[in-house]
Protein backbone atom coordinates (compact mmCIF):
# COMPACT_ATOMS: atom_id res chain seq x y z
CA UNK A 1 0.00 0.00 0.00
CA UNK A 2 1.33 3.47 -0.67
CA UNK A 3 1.13 5.97 2.43
CA UNK A 4 -0.10 9.87 2.00
CA UNK A 5 3.39 11.07 2.26
CA UNK A 6 4.80 9.12 -0.78
CA UNK A 7 1.72 10.04 -2.65
CA UNK A 8 2.22 13.41 -5.11
CA UNK A 9 -0.52 14.91 -5.16
CA UNK A 10 -1.23 18.84 -5.66
CA UNK A 11 -4.45 20.70 -5.73
CA UNK A 12 -4.53 24.02 -7.29
CA UNK A 13 -7.64 26.75 -6.18
CA UNK A 14 -8.61 29.96 -6.69
CA UNK A 15 -10.93 32.75 -8.09
CA UNK A 16 -12.31 32.00 -12.24
CA UNK A 17 -9.46 32.59 -14.20
CA UNK A 18 -6.75 32.31 -12.45
CA UNK A 19 -4.99 29.88 -14.60
CA UNK A 20 -5.78 26.84 -12.67
CA UNK A 21 -6.07 24.79 -15.68
CA UNK A 22 -2.91 26.04 -17.51
CA UNK A 23 -0.85 26.12 -14.56
CA UNK A 24 -1.85 22.74 -13.90
CA UNK A 25 -1.39 20.98 -16.93
CA UNK A 26 2.11 22.46 -16.83
CA UNK A 27 3.38 21.57 -13.34
CA UNK A 28 1.78 17.79 -14.02
CA UNK A 29 3.88 17.71 -16.89
CA UNK A 30 6.92 19.23 -14.82
CA UNK A 31 6.58 16.59 -12.17
CA UNK A 32 5.50 13.38 -14.69
CA UNK A 33 2.22 13.02 -12.77
CA UNK A 34 -0.82 13.23 -14.62
CA UNK A 35 -3.54 15.87 -14.64
CA UNK A 36 -7.18 16.26 -13.32
CA UNK A 37 -9.57 19.19 -13.77
CA UNK A 38 -12.63 18.45 -11.77
CA UNK A 39 -14.25 21.07 -14.14
CA UNK A 40 -13.66 18.38 -16.80
CA UNK A 41 -14.46 15.62 -14.78
CA UNK A 42 -18.18 17.06 -14.20
CA UNK A 43 -19.04 18.07 -17.64
CA UNK A 44 -17.71 14.76 -18.81
CA UNK A 45 -20.85 13.12 -16.68
CA UNK A 46 -23.23 14.92 -16.55
CA UNK A 47 -23.02 17.17 -19.03
CA UNK A 48 -21.47 20.95 -19.83
CA UNK A 49 -21.63 23.43 -16.89
CA UNK A 50 -23.99 25.81 -18.01
CA UNK A 51 -26.63 23.62 -18.73
CA UNK A 52 -26.00 21.87 -15.11
CA UNK A 53 -26.58 25.57 -13.64
CA UNK A 54 -29.56 26.17 -15.74
CA UNK A 55 -31.12 22.80 -15.08
CA UNK A 56 -29.73 21.75 -11.88
CA UNK A 57 -28.86 24.45 -9.93
CA UNK A 58 -25.35 25.57 -8.21
CA UNK A 59 -26.20 23.20 -5.32
CA UNK A 60 -26.18 19.94 -7.28
CA UNK A 61 -23.05 21.42 -9.46
CA UNK A 62 -21.76 21.76 -6.19
CA UNK A 63 -22.47 18.13 -4.81
CA UNK A 64 -21.43 16.70 -8.32
CA UNK A 65 -17.71 18.92 -7.81
CA UNK A 66 -17.28 17.46 -4.61
CA UNK A 67 -17.52 14.16 -5.81
CA UNK A 68 -14.80 14.80 -8.44
CA UNK A 69 -12.70 16.20 -5.75
CA UNK A 70 -12.91 13.40 -3.66
CA UNK A 71 -12.38 10.93 -6.90
CA UNK A 72 -9.19 13.12 -7.62
CA UNK A 73 -7.65 13.02 -4.80
CA UNK A 74 -7.27 9.34 -4.28
CA UNK A 75 -5.68 9.51 -7.46
CA UNK A 76 -1.91 10.83 -7.45
CA UNK A 77 -1.39 14.24 -9.55
CA UNK A 78 -2.24 17.81 -9.97
CA UNK A 79 -5.95 18.22 -9.35
CA UNK A 80 -7.15 21.58 -10.67
CA UNK A 81 -10.47 22.42 -9.01
CA UNK A 82 -13.58 25.15 -10.12
CA UNK A 83 -13.20 28.51 -8.58
CA UNK A 84 -16.47 28.19 -6.24
CA UNK A 85 -15.03 24.35 -5.19
CA UNK A 86 -14.04 26.17 -1.82
CA UNK A 87 -17.55 27.23 -1.09
CA UNK A 88 -18.47 23.80 0.00
CA UNK A 89 -17.20 22.68 3.33
CA UNK A 90 -17.35 18.99 2.87
CA UNK A 91 -15.05 19.74 -0.10
CA UNK A 92 -12.70 22.06 2.18
CA UNK A 93 -12.57 19.14 4.83
CA UNK A 94 -10.86 16.95 2.01
CA UNK A 95 -8.51 19.11 1.04
CA UNK A 96 -6.87 19.34 4.65
CA UNK A 97 -4.21 16.49 4.03
CA UNK A 98 -3.18 17.83 0.81
CA UNK A 99 -0.90 20.29 -0.22
CA UNK A 100 -3.08 23.09 -1.78
CA UNK A 101 -1.63 26.14 -3.70
CA UNK A 102 -3.99 29.59 -4.03
CA UNK A 103 -3.48 31.28 -7.39
CA UNK A 104 -4.32 34.49 -6.89
CA UNK A 105 -4.66 37.44 -9.68
CA UNK A 106 -5.44 40.76 -10.00
CA UNK A 107 -8.68 42.38 -11.34
CA UNK A 108 -6.58 44.28 -14.27
CA UNK A 109 -4.75 41.08 -15.26
CA UNK A 110 -8.09 39.15 -15.29
CA UNK A 111 -10.10 41.38 -17.03
CA UNK A 112 -8.94 40.21 -20.45
CA UNK A 113 -9.49 36.21 -19.59
CA UNK A 114 -12.97 36.14 -18.21
CA UNK A 115 -14.59 37.93 -21.54
CA UNK A 116 -16.88 35.43 -23.15
CA UNK A 117 -15.74 32.21 -21.42
CA UNK A 118 -19.16 30.84 -20.50
CA UNK A 119 -18.71 30.80 -17.05
CA UNK A 120 -22.53 31.27 -15.31
CA UNK A 121 -21.80 32.99 -12.55
CA UNK A 122 -20.02 35.89 -14.85
CA UNK A 123 -23.37 35.90 -17.37
CA UNK A 124 -25.00 39.61 -17.41
CA UNK A 125 -23.42 43.15 -17.21
CA UNK A 126 -20.31 43.83 -15.56
CA UNK A 127 -18.64 40.29 -15.70
CA UNK A 128 -15.43 41.86 -13.67
CA UNK A 129 -17.52 43.43 -10.83
CA UNK A 130 -19.07 40.23 -10.54
CA UNK A 131 -15.75 38.30 -10.49
CA UNK A 132 -14.31 40.77 -8.04
CA UNK A 133 -17.20 40.68 -5.65
CA UNK A 134 -17.52 36.66 -5.93
CA UNK A 135 -13.47 37.07 -5.55
CA UNK A 136 -13.96 38.73 -2.01
CA UNK A 137 -16.42 36.69 -0.69
CA UNK A 138 -14.67 33.66 -0.77
CA UNK A 139 -11.30 34.80 -0.34
CA UNK A 140 -11.36 33.18 3.45
CA UNK A 141 -11.95 30.13 2.30
CA UNK A 142 -8.86 29.82 -0.27
CA UNK A 143 -6.87 31.52 2.69
CA UNK A 144 -8.01 28.68 5.00
CA UNK A 145 -7.54 25.70 2.51
CA UNK A 146 -4.13 27.04 1.03
CA UNK A 147 -0.89 25.67 1.99
CA UNK A 148 0.83 28.50 -0.04
CA UNK A 149 0.12 31.16 -2.95
CA UNK A 150 1.19 31.96 -6.32
CA UNK A 151 0.23 34.87 -7.69
CA UNK A 152 -0.53 34.43 -11.98
CA UNK A 153 -1.24 37.88 -12.72
CA UNK A 154 2.33 39.08 -14.07
CA UNK A 155 4.71 36.26 -15.20
CA UNK A 156 4.56 33.86 -18.06
CA UNK A 157 2.44 30.88 -16.75
CA UNK A 158 5.48 28.65 -17.85
CA UNK A 159 7.76 29.96 -15.50
CA UNK A 160 5.07 30.34 -12.56
CA UNK A 161 4.14 26.26 -13.39
CA UNK A 162 8.27 25.92 -12.59
CA UNK A 163 8.21 27.67 -9.25
CA UNK A 164 5.10 25.67 -8.31
CA UNK A 165 6.80 22.20 -9.48
CA UNK A 166 10.38 23.11 -7.42
CA UNK A 167 7.61 24.15 -4.51
CA UNK A 168 6.42 21.20 -4.61
CA UNK A 169 9.52 18.80 -4.71
CA UNK A 170 10.82 20.39 -1.47
CA UNK A 171 7.77 18.72 -0.18
CA UNK A 172 8.47 15.21 -0.31
C1 LIG B 1 -17.11 28.43 -10.89
C2 LIG B 1 -15.93 28.36 -11.58
C3 LIG B 1 -15.76 27.56 -12.79
C4 LIG B 1 -16.77 26.41 -12.81
C5 LIG B 1 -18.15 26.92 -12.60
C6 LIG B 1 -18.32 27.66 -11.28
C7 LIG B 1 -17.17 29.27 -9.67
O1 LIG B 1 -14.44 27.07 -12.87
O2 LIG B 1 -16.45 25.46 -11.81
O3 LIG B 1 -18.46 27.77 -13.67
O4 LIG B 1 -18.12 29.12 -8.89
O5 LIG B 1 -16.23 30.08 -9.46
P1 LIG B 1 -13.14 28.00 -13.20
O6 LIG B 1 -12.65 28.55 -11.89
O7 LIG B 1 -12.19 27.06 -13.81
O8 LIG B 1 -13.61 29.07 -14.11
Amino acid sequence: MTSEAERLTLVLVGPMAAGKTSIGRRVARRLGVPFVDTDKRVAAEHGPIPAIFAEHGEARFREWERAAVATALDEDGVISLGGGAVTDADTRALLQRHPVVFLTVTPEAVADRIAGTGRPLLDGEDPLSRWRSIFEERRAWYDEVATTTFDTSRRPMQRIAEDIASWRRELR
